[in-house]
Protein backbone atom coordinates (compact mmCIF):
# COMPACT_ATOMS: atom_id res chain seq x y z
CA UNK A 1 0.00 0.00 0.00
CA UNK A 2 1.26 3.55 -0.70
CA UNK A 3 2.58 4.78 2.34
CA UNK A 4 1.16 8.13 2.27
CA UNK A 5 -2.63 6.47 1.91
CA UNK A 6 -1.53 4.11 4.78
CA UNK A 7 -0.22 7.07 6.77
CA UNK A 8 -3.41 9.30 6.11
CA UNK A 9 -5.83 5.88 7.18
CA UNK A 10 -4.00 5.13 10.14
CA UNK A 11 -4.61 9.01 10.86
CA UNK A 12 -8.28 8.34 10.08
CA UNK A 13 -8.81 5.66 12.41
CA UNK A 14 -7.06 7.70 15.46
CA UNK A 15 -10.07 10.08 14.87
CA UNK A 16 -12.52 8.18 14.47
CA UNK A 17 -11.20 5.78 17.95
CA UNK A 18 -11.03 9.06 19.77
CA UNK A 19 -14.36 10.11 18.97
CA UNK A 20 -15.60 6.64 20.00
CA UNK A 21 -13.99 7.32 23.58
CA UNK A 22 -15.41 11.02 23.05
CA UNK A 23 -18.98 9.96 22.78
CA UNK A 24 -18.66 7.09 25.32
CA UNK A 25 -17.62 9.43 28.25
CA UNK A 26 -20.89 11.72 27.20
CA UNK A 27 -22.64 8.41 27.49
CA UNK A 28 -21.47 8.27 30.74
CA UNK A 29 -21.89 11.71 32.11
CA UNK A 30 -25.52 12.02 30.80
CA UNK A 31 -26.55 8.51 32.18
CA UNK A 32 -25.14 10.11 35.79
CA UNK A 33 -27.38 12.97 35.41
CA UNK A 34 -30.57 11.45 34.80
CA UNK A 35 -30.68 11.99 31.19
CA UNK A 36 -30.48 7.94 29.92
CA UNK A 37 -31.95 8.89 26.75
CA UNK A 38 -29.25 10.75 26.03
CA UNK A 39 -27.27 8.47 27.37
CA UNK A 40 -28.41 5.74 24.92
CA UNK A 41 -27.73 7.71 22.03
CA UNK A 42 -24.20 8.44 22.72
CA UNK A 43 -23.88 4.70 23.63
CA UNK A 44 -24.77 3.98 20.10
CA UNK A 45 -23.11 7.14 18.90
CA UNK A 46 -19.99 5.31 20.29
CA UNK A 47 -20.60 2.00 19.13
CA UNK A 48 -21.02 3.82 15.79
CA UNK A 49 -17.45 5.18 15.63
CA UNK A 50 -15.75 2.17 16.38
CA UNK A 51 -17.25 0.52 13.65
CA UNK A 52 -16.57 3.57 11.74
CA UNK A 53 -12.42 2.94 13.40
CA UNK A 54 -12.79 -1.14 12.47
CA UNK A 55 -13.83 -0.53 8.74
CA UNK A 56 -10.82 1.37 8.34
CA UNK A 57 -8.73 -1.15 10.32
CA UNK A 58 -9.65 -3.70 8.07
CA UNK A 59 -9.57 -1.89 5.01
CA UNK A 60 -5.73 -0.84 5.49
CA UNK A 61 -5.15 -4.50 6.09
CA UNK A 62 -6.63 -6.03 3.21
CA UNK A 63 -4.80 -4.09 0.92
CA UNK A 64 -1.57 -4.82 2.22
CA UNK A 65 -1.19 -2.01 4.45
CA UNK A 66 -0.14 -2.36 8.62
CA UNK A 67 -3.44 -0.88 10.47
CA UNK A 68 -2.89 0.70 13.87
CA UNK A 69 -4.35 0.63 16.90
CA UNK A 70 -3.85 4.38 18.36
CA UNK A 71 -3.48 5.80 21.90
CA UNK A 72 -6.28 8.46 22.24
CA UNK A 73 -6.54 11.72 24.02
CA UNK A 74 -8.72 11.12 27.75
CA UNK A 75 -12.09 12.57 27.25
CA UNK A 76 -13.33 15.48 30.32
CA UNK A 77 -14.81 13.49 32.56
CA UNK A 78 -17.64 16.13 32.86
CA UNK A 79 -19.42 18.93 30.94
CA UNK A 80 -21.32 21.44 31.37
CA UNK A 81 -24.88 20.88 30.23
CA UNK A 82 -26.64 19.01 27.80
CA UNK A 83 -25.92 21.92 24.96
CA UNK A 84 -22.00 21.98 25.81
CA UNK A 85 -22.31 18.10 24.91
CA UNK A 86 -23.56 18.91 21.52
CA UNK A 87 -21.85 21.77 20.80
CA UNK A 88 -18.85 19.88 21.29
CA UNK A 89 -20.20 16.93 19.15
CA UNK A 90 -20.72 19.40 16.17
CA UNK A 91 -16.91 20.85 16.90
CA UNK A 92 -15.37 17.15 16.82
CA UNK A 93 -17.41 16.44 14.00
CA UNK A 94 -16.48 19.09 11.95
CA UNK A 95 -12.70 18.35 12.80
CA UNK A 96 -13.35 14.54 11.16
CA UNK A 97 -15.14 15.97 8.23
CA UNK A 98 -12.34 17.78 7.70
CA UNK A 99 -9.76 15.06 7.92
CA UNK A 100 -11.90 13.16 5.31
CA UNK A 101 -11.07 15.62 3.19
CA UNK A 102 -7.81 15.67 3.59
CA UNK A 103 -7.67 11.64 2.92
CA UNK A 104 -9.75 12.19 -0.43
CA UNK A 105 -6.96 14.83 -1.80
CA UNK A 106 -4.59 12.56 -0.76
CA UNK A 107 -6.29 10.15 -2.45
CA UNK A 108 -6.39 12.29 -5.67
CA UNK A 109 -3.21 13.51 -5.75
CA UNK A 110 -1.66 9.82 -5.35
CA UNK A 111 -4.54 8.75 -8.04
CA UNK A 112 -5.25 5.78 -5.72
CA UNK A 113 -8.87 5.23 -7.14
CA UNK A 114 -10.07 2.25 -4.67
CA UNK A 115 -9.34 4.56 -1.52
CA UNK A 116 -10.67 7.41 -2.93
CA UNK A 117 -14.16 4.80 -3.47
CA UNK A 118 -13.86 3.75 0.06
CA UNK A 119 -13.28 7.39 1.26
CA UNK A 120 -16.83 8.31 0.14
CA UNK A 121 -18.80 6.22 2.31
CA UNK A 122 -17.17 8.39 4.96
CA UNK A 123 -17.97 11.61 3.32
CA UNK A 124 -21.55 10.78 3.13
CA UNK A 125 -21.64 9.09 6.81
CA UNK A 126 -19.90 12.64 7.62
CA UNK A 127 -22.44 14.73 6.02
CA UNK A 128 -25.42 13.06 7.75
CA UNK A 129 -23.64 13.09 11.32
CA UNK A 130 -23.42 17.11 11.20
CA UNK A 131 -27.08 17.29 9.68
CA UNK A 132 -27.76 15.21 12.94
CA UNK A 133 -25.95 17.35 15.46
CA UNK A 134 -27.10 20.63 14.04
CA UNK A 135 -30.56 19.71 14.17
CA UNK A 136 -30.48 18.49 17.81
CA UNK A 137 -28.84 21.66 18.47
CA UNK A 138 -31.39 23.57 16.96
CA UNK A 139 -33.59 22.03 19.36
CA UNK A 140 -32.17 22.29 22.49
CA UNK A 141 -31.47 25.89 21.57
CA UNK A 142 -35.01 26.09 21.61
CA UNK A 143 -35.44 24.41 24.73
CA UNK A 144 -33.15 26.63 26.87
CA UNK A 145 -33.57 26.12 30.32
CA UNK A 146 -37.13 24.94 30.58
CA UNK A 147 -37.01 21.71 32.74
CA UNK A 148 -40.17 20.34 30.69
CA UNK A 149 -38.64 20.81 27.59
CA UNK A 150 -35.96 18.61 28.66
CA UNK A 151 -37.48 15.98 29.59
CA UNK A 152 -39.09 15.69 26.57
CA UNK A 153 -35.64 15.89 24.46
CA UNK A 154 -34.33 12.92 26.06
CA UNK A 155 -37.51 10.88 25.70
CA UNK A 156 -37.03 11.93 21.95
CA UNK A 157 -33.23 11.29 22.24
CA UNK A 158 -34.49 7.37 23.71
CA UNK A 159 -36.18 6.91 20.27
CA UNK A 160 -33.35 8.77 17.70
CA UNK A 161 -30.88 6.35 19.58
CA UNK A 162 -32.98 3.22 18.76
CA UNK A 163 -33.32 4.44 15.36
CA UNK A 164 -29.45 4.52 14.76
CA UNK A 165 -28.56 1.14 16.46
CA UNK A 166 -31.05 0.07 13.86
CA UNK A 167 -29.10 1.72 10.48
CA UNK A 168 -26.29 0.50 12.35
CA UNK A 169 -27.09 -2.60 11.86
CA UNK A 170 -28.00 -2.21 8.52
CA UNK A 171 -24.83 -0.85 7.74
CA UNK A 172 -22.68 -3.80 9.44
CA UNK A 173 -24.87 -6.39 7.71
CA UNK A 174 -24.06 -4.45 4.06
CA UNK A 175 -20.29 -5.02 5.10
FE1 LIG B 1 -16.95 8.60 12.23
FE2 LIG B 1 -18.49 10.77 13.36
O1 LIG B 1 -16.96 10.33 12.61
Amino acid sequence: MNKRIEAALNDQVEKESSSSQFYLAMASWAENNGLNGTAKFMYQQSDEERFHMLKLIKFINERGGVAVVPQVPQPPATFDSLQQVFELLLEHEIKVSNSINDLVDICLAERDHSTHNFAQWYVSEQLEEEASARHILDKLRLIGNDKGGLYLFDRDMEQTAAQAAANTATQKKEK
